[in-house]
């Protein structure tokens, strides 16, 4: 909602030639920038799971409910049969720990004290004083809640689904949407403002019932499918609360880039050095980024931070998706074999359906999710590796890397299988293609580079993972020798 460029589009259906200036104006006026409101714009690339969607997709600032379509996007003799959606949750509210730790960081501004009288030093002092002055909006009671602009995420995304796959959401379809949600209260939110996006497209100008009315009911809660690896006793015991398995996420914290950074912070707040530590400027750079999604606004916070600092919170939190949800551990991944042959379960059935010439049962599945759920999937099929794994020993060297999370993973981030039924295909392996959408983009496929996939090819390529991957042997945990049980 960028100065009321909604409003502007909204007021002409057909918008004409001045319509168009008078919006670039509008958008020229409001990018503008106030003092340091470039900045924001400047840091905004390494907000790693905090980023905005509209951070990987520029164009929906100017224009939120068009889709902008992907000139890969089969067309023509092929059309979409069924599409399955994996979406994280739209943008949210801190945790009660990160709101915590930023409190504790307002702690030390305060104690910091007026006394200074540093000359030369006006600037820091200005800026330390804002930081105090600067009101703490968050409370505990938020803790990770999906906040208004998050529902508004996925009521946009929602309409440009279902512009961009006419076929498939048709308003007899409606009724027989499949929703699916993790059982956190921002997931399941999202999938509720999803369903009232999609009422605004059947329906627009009526205001959408209660959820408990619409025809297709409420997501239906999976933490098996959508929370995984809270069920996952490998990962658990080895990953989760194995308080060496983010080693190099630790050695990073205190590592030179850190220290750099902590200490060119410090000069900047001017408290203590000691004071300080990675997780409080973490916490600080996020509430830059909380600001400016959830509110709108550009916090003061933002100028503590110029890029490079930020390139190293970055790195922080990669490393920490890397070893916690990626390639860091086999079992990172391998726990969300269930979620990936769910989808080709609703593949397989659809195509079936297809050959015996009935009527696709579930046109249309929505699953609702975390990064944690979307980062290991898309790890077990091989996207985003880089040569060398990420560790706090290598920063400059991954200065190009594949694996930013802020680039595949923001909020509302979404991953979707299309199946296409082809006509005119000359064999019959050739009738059902599959193509694949990160973020509203075609993403290739790892095996050929290629846009577009045979189905049959695409599961023989992850055989493996379709027919020996069983979660309950994946989560077993290591026999351990009876002997040492005792011990
Ligand atoms: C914890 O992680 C370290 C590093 O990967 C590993 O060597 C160790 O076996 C793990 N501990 C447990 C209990 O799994
Ligand atoms: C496991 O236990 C058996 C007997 O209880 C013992 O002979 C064997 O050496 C143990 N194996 C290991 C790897 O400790």
């Amino acid at each position: 909602m960028l100065c009321g460029t909604r409003g502007l589009l909204r007021a002409s259906v057909a918008p004409t030639a001045a319509l168009a200036a008078a919006l670039l104006s509008t958008l020229a006026r409001c990018s503008l920038p106030e003092r340091g409101d470039l900045r924001t714009t400047a840091l905004s690339p390494y907000f790693g799971t905090k980023t905005r969607y509209e951070d990987v997709n520029p164009g929906l600032l100017l224009d939120p409910e068009t889709p902008r379509r992907d000139p890969e996007l089969l067309a023509g003799s092929c059309t979409p049969v069924q599409l399955v959606a994996l979406i994280r949750h739209g943008t949210r509210y801190p945790t009660a720990k990160q709101i915590n730790k930023l409190r504790q960081l307002y702690g030390l501004l305060q104690a910091r004290g007026p006394k200074d009288k540093r000359p030369g030093s006006a600037e820091s002092r200005g800026l330390g004083a804002a930081l105090a002055d600067w009101p703490l909006w968050y409370a505990d009671w938020m803790d990770g809640q999906l906040v208004e602009k998050g529902r508004q995420d996925m009521r946009q995304l929602a309409l440009r689904l279902a512009s961009l796959f006419p076929a498939l959401f048709t308003h007899e379809n409606y009724g027989r949407l499949r929703l699916i949600t993790s059982s956190k209260h921002r997931c399941m939110d999202s999938g509720v403002a999803f369903l009232q996006g999609l009422w605004q497209h059947y329906y627009p100008g009526l205001s959408p019932p209660d959820v408990a009315d619409m025809e297709c009911g409420p997501p239906r809660v999976n933490d098996k499918l959508m929370r995984f690896f809270d069920h996952c006793e490998k990962f658990l015991t080895e990953v989760e609360r194995n308080a060496t398995a983010l080693y190099h996420v630790e050695a990073f914290k205190t590592g030179p880039e850190m220290q750099n950074t902590l200490k060119k912070v410090a000069d900047t707040l001017q408290v203590p050095v000691n004071d300080l530590n990675a997780d409080l400027i973490q916490v600080a750079f996020f509430t830059c980024s909380f600001d400016l999604a959830i509110r709108g606004v550009k916090s003061p916070w933002c100028d503590v931070f110029d890029v490079d600092d930020a390139k190293v919170l970055e790195y922080l939190n990669d490393l920490k998706q890397y070893w916690k949800r990626s390639y860091g551990y086999t079992i990172n991944s391998r726990s969300s074999c269930t979620l990936f042959q769910d989808i080709f379960q609703h593949l397989d059935k659809a195509v079936e359906q297809k050959q015996r010439s009935q009527p696709v049962s579930s046109p249309v599945i929505l699953q609702f999710g975390h990064a944690e759920t979307l980062l290991p999937l898309l790890s077990l099929m091989g996207y985003f590796k880089d040569k060398e794994p990420l560790t706090a020993y290598n920063y400059k060297k991954q200065g190009h890397r594949k694996f930013r999370s802020g680039h595949i993973v923001p909020y509302a981030s979404n991953l979707i299988f299309v199946l296409y039924h082809c006509e005119n295909a000359k064999t019959p392996k050739e009738e059902f293609q599959v193509q694949m959408l990160l973020n509203e983009k075609v993403l290739p496929l790892v095996h050929s580079q290629e846009t577009v996939s045979l189905y049959e090819d695409l599961k023989n390529h992850y055989k493996d993972i379709l027919q020996s991957c069983q979660t309950n042997e994946e989560c077993k945990l290591p026999k351990v020798n009876s002997t040492y049980d005792e011990l």
